[in-house]
Order: structure tokens, then sequence, then C-alpha cells
């Protein structure tokens, strides 16, 4: 079976993404979609003059919407940055709103069936709001969400206990956003808890919050935008939704009890989130969780 994806956005995410589907040979055909024509048309013959340099082909298409019908997956990646907005990833709410009305329904014309991923940010917000306007079942729809922070997570855990950040488990939860929280109880360092690292009390866990958080703005604070990380969060999802690998990743998901999209572990597979898991959190994490949730409700109406 060939692999066709969509990516809506051809910006800085949009193209990374593109560039770690061909390079990481996961597609057959590439449907390029920007508003920009003389762009994405630029990155599309750019990626064309690799192929006689590269193992493998890929088909690229550029801005035919028809073209997404038999797509497995159409990623979002469409939103305006700038360094005006400081990263707020609620200032592109209004943008991406409007944006959102045409795409859903040339998306829905198409007759596009497959699963959604949606990188542009307000990630939570947007991912309601491509759910209700698309109407396709919500496990079929999905947030990049706190993956991303999670490897940040693991990156500011990792570089502490000078071990790969592979060897480090656990979830950030919640709103890809401000009200995003390290789930700590669920954190663990070599297969041990990280609770049992601080008790001589030198330090705490909460020490690391900050940089955990601020993680996406210090690289935005050095380029204006952030693409590698969160590509390499999209192109992992890809990864697990192509192979039914059926994988426990922190993604924006529906969930149920809160009535909103936000960032919680689920099982990732052909059919988009193919079961849903329970964490043991505490009572404050399950506070934190909840009033994540109300953020998210809260900045999406405003
Ligand atoms: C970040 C953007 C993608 O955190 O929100 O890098």
């Amino acid at each position: 079976m060939t692999t066709k994806i969509g990516i809506i956005g051809d910006g800085h995410v949009g193209c990374t993404v593109a560039h770690q589907l061909i390079i990481s040979e996961l597609v057959d055909d590439l449907v390029m979609i920007d508003v920009n024509e003389k762009k994405v048309k630029a990155d599309a013959v750019d990626f064309e003059d690799a192929m006689a340099n590269l193992p493998n082909h890929v088909n690229i298409k550029v801005n035919d919407y028809s073209a997404l019908k038999d797509a497995q997956i159409v990623i979002s990646t469409l939103g305006r940055i700038s360094l005006e907005t400081k990263g707020d990833r609620f200032e592109e709410l209004e943008f991406n709103k409007k944006q959102l009305k045409p795409i859903t329904d040339t998306i829905k014309k198409s007759g596009f069936n497959g699963i959604l991923l949606v990188i542009s940010n307000p990630v939570d917000a947007i991912t309601n709001l491509y759910q209700q306007l698309t109407g396709l079942p919500k496990e079929h729809v999905i947030g990049t969400g706190t993956l991303l922070d999670t490897a940040r997570m693991k990156k500011v855990v990792a570089q502490k206990f000078d071990v790969d950040p592979r060897s480090v488990s656990g979830f950030v939860l919640g709103e890809h956003g401000d009200s995003q929280f390290t789930a700590w109880s669920t954190v663990k360092v070599l297969q041990q808890p990280i609770s049992e690292f601080t008790q001589d009390k030198s330090w705490r866990v909460e020490d690391l919050d900050n940089e955990i958080k601020e993680g996406g703005f210090t690289v935005f604070n050095g380029k204006g935008y952030t693409n590698y990380g969160v590509s390499a969060a999209a192109v992992r999802i890809i990864r697990t939704i192509l192979t039914d690998a059926r994988t426990e990743l922190p993604v924006s998901s529906f969930q149920e009890k809160y009535g909103t999209y936000m960032s919680y572990p689920a099982v990732v597979g052909r059919e988009g989130i193919v079961a849903k898991i329970n964490l043991k959190l505490t009572a404050t994490e399950e506070e934190l969780l909840q009033k994540s949730a109300e953020t998210i409700k809260e900045k999406s109406q405003a």
C-alpha cells in the first residue's frame, strides 16, 4: 500500500515535517498546501531536486485539495507567529480560527476520511475546532499536544542525571501552553521513580518545572519560531499511526470527562486513538489537570 500524506501549511514547521517524512522514507505521495503558492511550489521543486540523491522516491502535488481524498493522514501546521506575539500560542487563535472554516470545508469536499493531525497553535483549541468543523470521529483527530513538552521534560531531567532522554519516562499533561504541568508521580529515571532521587532534600523536582515549560520560549526567543522539536513529535505520531504500533503517547485527544481536547496519554494506532489509559495521579495532579482543561475552554472562548 502506498502512503499518502497531506500537509496544510508550508511554514517553518510544515516544510520541516515534509523533509523529515521524505528522508525517513515514510511517505510515497505528498500533498503540500499553502496560500503562498510561490513558496510551496519552490519547496516542492527543492524536494524534487533531492530525489536523485535519495534512496526513495516521493511524488509531490502542490495545492491540490482533491488529492487529499485518499490520504491516510492530513497534518495541519498553518499558523502565524511573530516576535510581537512573544510566542503566546493563544495569540494565533483568531488568525487560525478564520482559516479553519474554508480549509475544513475543502477537506470535507475532498472526501478525506483518514487521521487529522493538528500542530497549529493553540493546539488544544484548534484541535477542538478541527474536529467540530470536519465532523470526523473524535478518535481520528489528534493534536501533537504535550508530546513535545514531554520530550522537553525528558531532556531537562536527562541533563540533570547525565543520562539519555530515552532513559526517562513519564508525562507532561494538560494544555500545550502555560497551564501544562509535569506529572512528577509518573516520572522515572533509569526505571526508578524520580522521587527516590530527591530524598536527600538538596533539590526538588519542581525546581525543574520552569525550564521544562519555558523550553519552547528559549528556542522562540533565539530564532523567532520552533520547528525541529515539534516536527520530531509529529513524525513520531505519524510513524505510530502508519505502522499501527499502538504506542502510548501524551497527545491532545478528546477528554470526555472535561469536554475538551487536552493532552493525556492514549494508545495511538492506525485508527488514531485506539485505546484510553488511566494514570494514577496524585490529588494535586488531578486538580492541575482540571484547571488546565478549564484554561483551554476559557481561553478558547475569549
Ligand atoms: C513549541 C510550539 C510548537 O512549543 O508551540 O515549540
